[in-house]
C-alpha cells in the first residue's frame, strides 16, 4: 500500500469538516461558475463574514451573470456600497458584460483564459478554474501560502517568496477534486493552520510538516519588514 499524499490527507479532512458557505455547492456537487466568479471577486479583499450578505443580495437581485450585466453601472455600485475597493465593482460590471456578449454568458474553463477577463488576476483564475470546473489549479490567497510556508519549511521573506510559494504549492494539487482541495486548504489555514497558535494536534497535514517538526511553525510565512 502506498503512503497517503498530502492532498489525500487534507481531502479526508475536508470530507469531515468542510465549512457551509453560501456560494459551496452541497458536497459531492460543482458549484455554478458565476457563483464561484462572484464570490471570488468579493472575497479579494473581504472576509468571509463580511461577503456573505452581499452575496446572497446580489445573487436575489442579478441571479444571472446575464442579468448582472444588464444592469445599470450605478446600481451595482450602489448594490456594492460598504464592500470597499469600487474598482473591483466595476471590473465586476466589465466583466458580466464581456461574459455575456463575448462568450455567450459562459465563462472560460481555463486559469489561462479566465486571467484575460476585467478583475480576474492569476489567484482568482486559479481560484475559478479549480473551484468551479475541477481543473488542477492553485488558488494561493494568504491562508494556502501560509499552509504551503510551513509544509515545506519555506522562509525565504513574502512578498518575494511568492513565486517559489506557488511552485510548491502547485506540486500538492491532486489531478481529480482540485476544487475540493483549494477549498480545503483554505479552510485548513483558516481553521487549524492560523497565523499565531496553530493547532498542529489536529492537523491533518501535521506528519509531513516540516515546520512542525522544527518547531518552527508559528515563525512562518516570514514577512519583509516594511
Ligand atoms: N477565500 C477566498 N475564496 C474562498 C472560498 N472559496 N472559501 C473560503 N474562503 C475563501
Amino acid at each position: 500500500k502506498t503512503k497517503t499524499t498530502p492532498a489525500q490527507a487534507l481531502l479526508a479532512w475536508y470530507d469531515r469538516h468542510r465549512r457551509v458557505l453560501p456560494w459551496r455547492a452541497p458536497a459531492g456537487r460543482r458549484a455554478d461558475p458565476y457563483h464561484v466568479w462572484l464570490s471570488e471577486i468579493m472575497l479579494q479583499q473581504t472576509t468571509v463574514q463580511a461577503v456573505a450578505s452581499y452575496y446572497r443580495k446580489f445573487l436575489d437581485r442579478w441571479p444571472t451573470v446575464e442579468s448582472l450585466a444588464a444592469a445599470p453601472l450605478d446600481e451595482v455600485l450602489a448594490a456594492w456600497a460598504g464592500l470597499g475597493y469600487y474598482a473591483r465593482a466595476r471590473n465586476l460590471h466589465k466583466c458580466a458584460v464581456v461574459v455575456t456578449h463575448e462568450r455567450g454568458g459562459k465563462f472560460p474553463e481555463t486559469a489561462a483564459e479566465l486571467k484575460t477577463l476585467p478583475g480576474i488576476g492569476s489567484y482568482t483564475a486559479g481560484a475559478i478554474a479549480a473551484i468551479a470546473f475541477d481543473q488542477p489549479e492553485a488558488a494561493m490567497d494568504a491562508n494556502a501560502e501560509r499552509v504551503v510556508a510551513r509544509l515545506f519549511a519555506m522562509d525565504e521573506p513574502l512578498p518575494g517568496g511568492k513565486p517559489r510559494l506557488l511552485a510548491q504549492g502547485r506540486t500538492l494539487v491532486p489531478q481529480k477534486r482540485a476544487g475540493d482541495f483549494a477549498q480545503a486548504m483554505m479552510d485548513l489555514g483558516s481553521a487549524i493552520c492560523t497565523v499565531k497558535r496553530p493547532a498542529c494536534g489536529n492537523c491533518p497535514l501535521a506528519e509531513g510538516c516540516v515546520a512542525r517538526a522544527n518547531g518552527i511553525a508559528e515563525t512562518l510565512p516570514v514577512k519583509t519588514p516594511k
